[in-house]
């Protein structure tokens, strides 16, 4: 089951993001290539609007020695074309991430500059990656001068992202499937892995109708059950964790994406796997719940280890089961006989999972599913009754 529509190609972000990046070329064409003659009037005509914009009595030589600043401190200048902003803030990046760069810079100019959400990053991408041959349509763009709160706002931008800090609390939203969603720190940020799962899920309830009412336990910003009430407009969807920031943020995404009614949808409440009584049974679980090793979480990468919620992400103990053995504890008590339960785990855990749920009396292993990167990353479980 394939959700149409990606907005801004969420996924393929995403994998740069995730996976370390794929596609981009290694070098900037204006700062590691041989510097031609079209470089050279493009840079005069760029100095020219620049230095046009300066107080009487500036010169050439305060735009030069004003690019000079920029490698140590960062600080970018009111006044300062697009282009020349984009081409100095990726190669300034690079020191941190390398095909991420342009990725990081052109969303974060896109958001200082106010541009649409859908377009603005893909306009600067192409005015970054063709410097030499700026198309017609987006000159206007890459000679804008950037107003001096733009110039600040955008420092301060960049430099949270060269602390690492991930660029979705930078910007403050990110797509995922066709959905944009709000996303705040210390919430885990939507993973392509995560994309998978619903679709997989999404499949299981395009088959079956009588799927109706589903929960999805570590509702973080809401990703899953959001875009699944989105797809499918009868289906309800209740949405636990233990996080209030989680709660209320996929509380403002299920307005943002369902719209006015969508508590008809969608509720979420502050709960605990482990706390939860139902009052009514339901037909379908679904859960990317925290499953990294309690060793494993020392290999992270800064920007997930330093930002993103230890509560998000780790298992707690060894094995990092904790959390997935209390969720396979309360299916019986929350579902319906034949329900089944979703879950993306470590891929260490399938294995594990299929042989210590082989003599459980209510829940049984069905199946385990491989990611976009190879790896067994996907469980489906299957429920009876007590
Ligand atoms: C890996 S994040 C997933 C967030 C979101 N569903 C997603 O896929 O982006 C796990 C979420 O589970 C929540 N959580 C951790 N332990 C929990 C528990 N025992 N009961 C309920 N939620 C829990 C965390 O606060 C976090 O929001």
């Amino acid at each position: 089951m394939q959700f149409t529509m990606r907005k801004r190609n969420s996924r393929l972000i995403g994998l740069l993001f995730w996976s370390g990046g794929l596609t981009r070329s290694r070098q900037h064409p204006v700062l590691t290539s041989g510097f031609s003659f079209t470089h050279f009037r493009q840079a005069s005509f760029l100095r020219q609007r620049w230095t046009r914009s300066l107080p009487k009595g500036s010169c050439w030589r305060d735009f030069f020695s004003s690019l000079k600043g920029l490698h140590d401190g960062s600080v970018y200048p009111s006044g300062m074309s697009v282009a020349l902003v984009l081409a100095h803030a990726i190669h300034d990046l690079k020191d941190i991430e390398d095909e991420q760069a342009t990725v990081s810079v052109t969303n974060i100019l896109a958001d200082v500059l106010g541009l649409p959400w859908t377009t603005g990053y893909k306009d600067l991408t192409w005015i970054a990656t063709n410097q030499h041959a700026i198309p017609q349509h987006l000159a206007e763009l890459a000679c804008r001068l950037l107003t001096e709160q733009e110039a600040e706002e955008l420092t301060d931008k960049l430099q949270r992202r060269k602390r690492q800090e991930p660029i979705q609390y930078i910007i403050g939203k990110w797509d995922f499937l066709d959905y944009t969603f709000r996303v705040r720190a210390p919430l885990l940020c939507p993973r392509p892995e995560t994309e998978e799962l619903v679709e997989l899920v999404a499949q299981e309830i395009a088959e079956n109708p009588s799927i109706q009412h589903i929960l999805d336990v570590g509702c973080g910003t809401g990703c899953i059950g959001i875009s699944l009430a989105a797809k499918f407009p009868y289906l309800h969807v209740s949405a636990i964790d233990l996080e209030p920031v989680a709660v209320q943020t996929s509380q403002e995404n299920a307005l943002q994406v369902l719209g006015s009614q969508w508590k008809e949808q969608y509720d979420a409440q502050l709960c605990t796997a482990q706390d939860l009584v139902v009052d009514r049974r339901f037909d379908l679980v679904v859960s990317n719940p925290p499953y990294i090793p309690s060793e494993d979480m020392k290999e992270l990468d800064k920007e997930v280890k330093d930002y993103e919620s230890h509560q998000a992400l780790s298992g707690l103990s060894e094995d990092g089961l904790d959390v997935i053995r209390d969720i396979i504890e309360k299916l019986p008590y929350w579902c319906y006989a034949s329900a089944t339960c979703w879950m993306e785990v470590d891929p260490s855990q399938p294995a594990i999972l299929r042989e210590l749920l082989a003599c459980h009396p209510h829940v049984a292993f069905v199946s385990s599913h491989f990611d976009m990167f190879g790896k067994e990353r996907f469980v489906k479980l299957k429920v009876h009754h007590i």
